[in-house]
């Protein structure tokens, strides 16, 4: 699987050293508050449930099916591999440059009996995985936390098999116009009125005090940050030979077909609409509930 020596290995992650100045910094920044980090109450079971009802990690593994190889980019303390794993027989690399986040998510596993998941330390522009290895990457909420998004897309493509699906989430450039405005309250009046704002803050478990100072922290202090449009991410896929498949919110604002299982309509084959359509489906998410939690929005593509 990997391509270069891994300097050592620590509490049953693979460590490879880096030495890039952005990923360090972003490194430093997770050290203390990993992100997302996990509740009190968080076992197997309560991994199991709470992805099986979030209707876009429950459609994304369906999608996966079994017998693959998925990586997860970025995958902080590793909840999503942890998931993707339960219960099949695909192999999980989870993959991350913030040991910390994960060791949180290598103790859960084993704490948990959860076999199929590799930890790998390490940064995105860092040739670690041999090319052309996974059938599914995913990497949500990462790229544009580097040095550069688009670099980093490629980066990662790298790893994908051909006809392999890459799922990239990203903060839409209009979307998260909500969380921009948030940051301002937080800076003036601090997390108390903060916690009335955020409708993320306001679902996590009481006392579960580490996963909301890693929230806060990841959307409001973020020192590597950048939005992107649908458009910059068509125009990768089209640069990188990558079939586009769909997008959540949909490209079609008034086409789309299903609209009450929307999370599902991202795995079946969609359109990419038009420019006009585009920007007010991202526009639209100011509205909706992605645009109150942060304004990400996903696309997958298959690689040609
Ligand atoms: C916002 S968190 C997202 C975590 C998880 N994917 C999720 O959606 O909950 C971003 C993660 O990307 C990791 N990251 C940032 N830059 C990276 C890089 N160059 N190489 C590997 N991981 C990186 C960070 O350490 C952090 O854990």
């Amino acid at each position: 699987m990997f391509k270069k020596n891994y300097a050592n290995k620590q509490n049953n992650i693979f460590v490879f050293d880096y030495s890039d100045s952005t990923a360090k910094k972003v490194k430093n920044f997770y050290k203390d508050d990993p992100f997302p980090n996990y509740e009190l109450s968080d076992n197997r079971g309560t991994i199991i449930s709470k992805g099986d009802k979030n209707l876009y990690t429950f459609n994304l593994k369906k999608f996966i099916g079994h017998n693959k190889k998925i990586l997860e980019v970025g995958s902080g303390t590793s909840q999503l591999a942890n998931y993707l794993a339960v219960g099949n027989n695909n192999s999980v690399v989870a993959f991350d440059l913030n040991f910390e986040s994960l060791k949180i998510g290598s103790l859960f596993a084993q704490n948990n009996n959860i076999n199929n998941v590799d930890f790998v330390c390490g940064d995105i522009f860092d040739d670690i995985f041999e090319n052309n290895t996974f059938d599914f990457v995913l990497c949500n909420g990462v790229l544009h936390h580097t040095k550069d998004t688009y670099d980093s897309f490629k980066h990662s493509l790298n790893w994908l098999k051909k006809d392999g699906y890459i799922l990239v989430g990203l903060y839409n450039k209009y979307g998260r116009l909500r969380t921009f405005l948030r940051k301002y309250i937080y800076k003036i009046f601090g997390k108390k009125i903060l916690m009335l704002f955020d409708p993320v803050l306001r679902k996590i478990e009481k006392g579960s005090s580490k996963k909301i100072n890693a929230w806060i922290k990841d959307q409001y202090t973020h020192p590597v940050e950048r939005t992107h449009s649908f458009d910059d991410v068509l125009k990768w896929f089209e640069a990188c030979n990558v079939e586009f498949v769909n997008s959540f919110p949909s490209c079609e604002i008034f086409t789309e077909v299903n609209r009450k299982e929307p999370l599902q309509n991202l795995f079946t084959p969609g359109k990419k609409g038009s420019f006009v359509e585009r920007i007010l489906s991202q526009i639209s998410m100011i509205f909706t509930r992605q645009g109150s939690e942060g304004g990400l929005y996903l696309f997958l593509g298959k690689k040609k």
